[in-house]
């Protein structure tokens, strides 16, 4: 079974990308399952029903989030509502939402998505290694796939995590800093790895947003406006090989296309 996983969709070139690109991407890559972090989906912040409606409509399976999860308040009901969103699952008990869920695939394999957020430099929400290890106990079937969507800022805890899930997942992919890292492997246990995704979104900008309000926030550290940048985008994901015998990835490839080149 083949999947992807696109890297954070930032505003609406971001969509527009998912849009453009995704069916064309399923086919090239006989893709069979699809997730996407839209996190920033909605202006740069946060999701609403109504793009979350797009990208499923774009092809989407399934939509994971991060630390803007709870950005747009509207969205909270949907959100709480919607079975295909995942919020980070290390969230103190009795938050509204679910961290993770178990899917459909278009060959009939089951897949179980998992969404955490990491603690170094952000929120601290509860462990992540020990909410995956009571989340991979939980499961009552077994499905033919783990998949772990690891929305974190720190290289290290991402690594220390592939590693503590090696074997037992077939992916720890992280999101978040929206900079794809070269990093993909196999690791020795047979989970897929990769630091970082990157994003899908407007190539000339500061992680998705207006360079020039960037710049003027670092210049002035006052806090500017959240402005998606405009231009030609980029649409940045990994695919993931698995054998659902073993549970195990046979292969990882990230991939980076430009919408104006390519399609
Ligand atoms: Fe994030």
């Amino acid at each position: 079974m083949r999947l992807l996983l696109v890297g954070d969709i930032v505003g609406n070139p971001g969509r527009r990308a998912v849009g453009e690109m995704l069916e064309a991407l399923r086919s090239r890559y006989d893709l069979q399952f699809v997730i996407v972090n839209g996190e920033n989906s909605a202006g740069g912040f946060g999701i609403t029903k109504t793009v979350a409606k797009a990208l499923f409509d774009a092809g989407a399976d399934v939509i994971t989030l991060g630390n803007h999860a709870w950005a747009k308040r509207d969205s909270w009901d949907y959100i709480a509502n919607e079975p295909r969103i995942l919020r980070p699952a290390n969230y103190p008990h009795g938050v509204i939402g679910r961290g993770w869920g178990v899917f459909d695939a278009a060959d009939g394999s089951r897949v179980a998505v998992v969404n955490l957020l990491g603690r170094i430099f952000m929120n601290a929400l509860d462990c992540p290694f020990r909410a995956s290890d009571s989340i991979l106990a939980e499961l009552s079937e077994q499905p033919h796939a783990v998949v772990i969507d690891f929305h974190a800022e720190a290289t290290s805890e991402k690594i220390a995590l592939g590693y503590y899930l090696d074997g037992r997942t077939s992916a720890v992919i992280g999101t978040h800093t929206h900079i794809q890292t070269s990093d993909e492997r196999v690791l020795p246990g047979g989970t897929a790895y990769l630091t970082d995704v990157g994003m899908t979104g407007v190539v000339e900008s500061v992680l998705g947003l207006d360079p020039q309000e960037a710049i003027k926030r670092f210049l002035t550290q006052m806090p500017g406006k959240i402005k998606p940048a405009e231009g030609d985008t980029t649409l940045q994901g990994v695919i993931i090989d698995i054998d659902c015998d073993t549970r195990r990835a046979r292969g990882i490839q990230r991939i980076s296309v430009r919408c104006v080149d390519e399609f």
